[in-house]
């Protein structure tokens, strides 16, 4: 299986000056967890890092601390998710007939996750590892604040990476997307605006994707629960 790695952001939410990925969390560069949990996966074959050319020297210098034993390839970002995403695709092999797209941002996700939705992958052409919502979301006009509406929590997914397809149907929504001028945050998003099916793999809860300050405490916590960090 190809798994793309988005690593192309800042760290402008977690209030830092750099990539926010190349942050200390238990000693070693956010990535470098995420990249462990790739390593260990035994689905995962190629890995394409989509990073900002400023950033790709620490990024070698974490490939090469980790030993990587599969095949790490430095694609160059965009100025959106969904831009890296897509120069993503374009750098995926002739072969690759199915990939997952991994936020390096969601650096406690664990080898067995990837592993689980690349075999889902086999069955389906898109997949978005999700876990059920436990907190009431409600709806809000944004200019006013008000209350709209309160969607039934039983039918709330909240998503999460990894997320797969089959790599021709997504680039070409990647393509849609680009004409209509749709923004989205993520991939499946592109799938279901153009009428594909998307399926729900069971997620992980601390799947967290670090963004806030905070974050990085909790999956620190949560790194330390696992035995990491001496
Ligand atoms: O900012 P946020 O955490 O939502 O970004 C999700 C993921 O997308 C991160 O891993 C980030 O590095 C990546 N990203 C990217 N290119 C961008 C912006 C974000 O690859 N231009």
């Amino acid at each position: 299986m190809y798994l793309l790695i988005p690593a192309a952001g800042s760290g402008r939410r977690m209030g830092s000056d750099r990539n926010k990925l190349l942050l200390p969390l238990l000693e070693k560069p956010l990535l470098a967890w995420t990249l462990s949990a790739a390593k260990a996966a035994r689905s995962l074959r190629w890995i394409g890092l989509i990073g900002q050319p400023e950033d790709f020297q620490d990024f070698k210098e974490i490939v090469v601390s980790l030993s990587m034993t599969k095949m790490v390839h430095f694609i160059q970002g965009g100025a959106t998710r969904q831009e890296s995403v897509f120069r993503g695709l374009q750098a995926l092999p002739a072969v690759a007939q199915r990939v997952l797209i991994h936020d390096g941002a969601r650096c406690l996700v664990t080898p067995e996750l990837f592993d689980r939705c690349a075999g889902e992958l086999l069955h389906c052409p898109g997949l978005v590892a999700a876990i059920p919502v436990k907190d009431t979301i409600k709806m809000v006009e944004p200019s006013s604040y008000q209350v709209r509406g309160t969607p039934d929590r039983r039918q709330l997914w909240a998503a999460q990476t990894p997320q797969g397809f089959e790599v021709e149907r997504l680039t070409r929504c990647h393509q849609e997307g680009l004409r209509q001028g749709w923004e989205v945050t993520d991939d499946a998003t592109l799938f279901e605006q153009c009428g594909l099916p998307v399926k729900i793999v069971e997620g992980e809860e601390t799947n967290l994707k670090v963004t806030t300050p905070v974050d990085l405490a909790i999956a620190e916590f949560i790194l330390r629960q696992r035995g990491e960090g001496g």
